[in-house]
């Protein structure tokens, strides 16, 4: 397998430590737990999504493991403004805040609560379960291009993670890019939903929820594809990835950096494993990789 160049790597405004980036909402909701996944060999980590208001998420069950992929309904839980206080630990680490809101105001008001200790933020317009949020105006590529503005005004890298549930992606990457965006971040889960044969019933509280995991990683490939060559700014792939192959694959589709998020599940040592396959002495440049598929 090939091998990349270790070292720190700037991607959409933030250094890096290597090319791994733990993915909002797994192990993210505390400071201790973003300290840990640093430690055990992450590039950078995501918080939890942070919203203008506390929210308890949805009714139970809120998350069913399934054969190839993890299906939740968590309804974006979080303790709001109350989250500043689980950074104080973090300081200068490279913490990427990822917060959302209904509408342009509300995602500033989040951002402007968190402009001293986070190293960037994600905007999370792509949950495809919660009334008003998300994916609600991730679809909108109007609505995005304003939220993202709306947060470009505090001079912190802005990351947009997009939803893959809109029939071009690249068209809401566009919108982000125009609203002063320095990366994309593709993807974040798919619609989805089981039933219960035993039940007859929905299997999630919600009834409709969001696939994550292996299932949905030719997904993730397809929509940084398309997002690279369509935009300016760098795509950041997320999406089903457990391996260094993955991160390679993506990576020629146009991943400048990689999230890891579903794989964690029973396996925090899981970054320390890839990185130990990623890079080599021998190492090529990241450069020769990144977008390679397209030439
Ligand atoms: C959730 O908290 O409901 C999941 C967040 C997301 O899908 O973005």
């Amino acid at each position: 397998m090939i091998q990349l160049q270790s070292g720190p790597v700037e991607v959409g405004g933030v250094t890096l430590r290597n090319h791994l980036i733990l993915a909002a909402g797994v192990l993210g909701t505390c400071g201790s737990s973003l300290a840990r996944m640093l430690r055990e060999g992450a590039g950078a980590v995501v918080s939890k999504s942070i919203g203008p208001e506390p929210r308890s998420g949805h009714a139970g069950p809120c998350l069913v493991v399934l054969e190839d992929g993890v299906l939740n309904a968590m309804g974006l839980p979080n303790p709001s403004s109350d989250f500043r206080g689980e950074l104080d630990q973090l300081k200068g680490e490279p913490v990427i805040v990822s917060i959302f809101g209904g509408n342009p105001d509300e995602f500033g008001t989040v951002a402007s609560w968190f402009v001293d200790s986070a190293a960037a933020f994600e905007l999370n317009v792509s949950c495809p379960h919660a009334s008003g949020y998300g994916a609600q105006i991730g679809t909108n590529p109007d609505l995005v291009e304003a939220c993202t503005a709306a947060v470009s005004r505090f001079h912190k890298p802005v990351w947009v993670k997009l939803t893959p549930n809109v029939t071009d992606i690249t068209t809401v990457g566009i919108a982000a890019q125009d609203g002063g965006a320095n990366a994309l971040v593709a993807i974040n889960t798919v619609k989805a939903m089981r039933i219960s044969p035993e039940i007859r019933k929905p299997v999630l509280g919600n009834r409709f929820g969001g696939l994550s995991g292996k299932a949905i990683f030719p997904i993730a490939v397809r929509c940084v594809y398309e997002l690279y060559g369509a935009c300016e700014i760098p795509v950041i792939g997320c999406g089903g990835v457990s391996s260094a192959a993955d991160v390679l694959e993506l990576m020629m589709a146009g991943a400048s950096a990689v999230e890891i998020g579903s794989a964690l599940r029973g396996n925090p040592g899981l970054f320390r494993e890839i990185t130990g396959n990623l890079y080599g002495t021998d190492g090529i440049s990241p450069a020769e990789i990144v977008g390679c598929a397209h030439d």
